[in-house]
């Protein structure tokens, strides 16, 4: 009866000692289990941030000042853009490519519905000049003159707020070679 009672003893401990190891090793893959969720999630996050930065700064970088780009367009007489923006007081530099074969350029900024008359002066002043009248105050900023194939910038402080115009003043070009620039 004794040795029947010890074994029942020895038999009901190993079975709880076995209760209690499963018990920990079932916690064990809980507790390694659930931090991995979170390491996925920020992962992902991470995987969608690269994507959404570059797509959020093109549209500031050609809408903010500094850095603008412009180009002629082919043989058309026209700038591959229609409109230009800058922050008032920040220093903008205006990157303007000439891609054409045949056809001299320039770029000049100015004043709001003056593009025609500073053209019409422009032309009286010459080639020498730019195309652009020395001294005329409606002027903001310009360009020399690009060959064909040739690239230059202007750099210059934003103006007070408002509308103007950019315009290529080479004789005949400004009837279509303009386009708006605003500065906020
Ligand atoms: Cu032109």
């Amino acid at each position: 009866m004794r040795k029947s009672l010890v074994i029942l003893f020895a038999m009901i401990s190993a079975v709880m000692l076995m209760a209690i190891a499963c018990g920990s090793d079932e916690a064990d893959p809980n507790a390694t289990a659930t931090p991995a969720p979170p390491n996925t999630v920020p992962a992902e996050q991470r995987a969608a941030e690269p994507t959404a930065v570059p797509a959020t700064k093109a549209p500031a970088a050609s809408g903010a000042g500094g850095a603008l780009t412009v180009a002629a367009e082919g043989e058309t007489l026209t700038f591959d853009t229609a409109s230009l923006s800058a922050t008032s007081g920040s220093e903008v530099t205006i990157t303007f490519d000439n891609p054409s074969a045949i056809n001299s350029h320039n770029l000049v900024i100015v004043k709001d519905g003056t593009k025609d008359q500073v053209a019409t002066d422009g032309t009286t002043a010459g080639p020498d000049a730019n195309w652009v009248a020395p001294g005329d105050d409606r002027v903001i900023a310009n360009t020399v003159v690009l060959s064909p194939g040739a690239s230059g910038e202007v750099t210059f402080t934003a103006p007070a707020p408002g509308t103007y115009q950019f315009v290529c003043t080479f004789p005949g070009h400004n009837a279509t070679m303009f386009g708006d620039f605003t500065v906020n």
